[in-house]
């Protein structure tokens, strides 16, 4: 049996890993409801190397990615507020789907901020898979909002996770 995917920080050296697993699961997840165009202009706006590269930079963030013997299957990038850790992304190749990769990243991300008390994300009402994910991890949804993404109207989902953290461990932002 193939080994698990490793899941581990993410370094800038991951940049173009990270960048072909955001394409490809993007045009997965969202193909079915943004048309291609859309699709396109938010990789080509959202994923440059310089807005990744940044993101990695930022002490606030937590970023980690899942690689396997073919090279990088998995992204989660998250960010700690003082009482909430909000997952940013999480991503996992369609071809690596189901095997508990999606489940590990979450994990990671959210023990790399021990004190929070929350964590929350927004996820698009029609995006099943991730809504399906979430509900199992035990999230709730707790409100929603409209975003327009390149002139096509989506409606986010809220959905928060008690973690039941505060107070076990001292809260240091991060
Ligand atoms: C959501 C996502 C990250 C999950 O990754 P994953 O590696 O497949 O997740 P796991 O294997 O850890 O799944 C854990 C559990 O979540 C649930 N789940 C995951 N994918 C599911 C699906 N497509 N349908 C129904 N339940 C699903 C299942 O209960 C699963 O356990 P099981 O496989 O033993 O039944 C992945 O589907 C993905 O990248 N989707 C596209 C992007 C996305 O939606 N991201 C989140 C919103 S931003």
């Amino acid at each position: 049996m193939t080994p698990a995917p490793r899941v581990r920080r993410a370094t800038e050296d991951d940049i173009p890993g990270i960048r072909a697993v955001l394409a490809e699961t993007w045009r997965d997840t969202y193909g079915a409801f943004l048309p291609p165009e859309a699709i396109e202009r938010a990789i080509a706006a959202w994923h440059t190397p310089r807005v990744l590269a940044a993101e990695l930079a930022r002490a606030s963030t937590f970023a980690a990615v899942a690689e396997g013997d073919t090279g990088i299957v998995g992204v989660v990038t998250a960010r700690g507020r003082p009482e909430v850790v909000e997952i940013a992304r999480l991503y996992v190749r369609p071809g690596a789907q189901r095997r508990g990769t999606g489940g590990r990243l979450l994990a990671a991300a959210l023990a790399a901020f021990p004190g929070r008390r929350r964590a929350r994300l927004e996820v698009e009402a029609q995006n099943a898979k991730g809504r399906a994910f979430y509900l199992e991890a035990g999230f709730v949804a707790v409100g929603e909002r409209s975003v327009e993404v390149s002139g096509t109207a989506l409606r986010l989902i809220v959905m928060e996770l008690e973690t039941g953290a505060a107070g076990d461990r001292q809260d240091t932002p991060r």
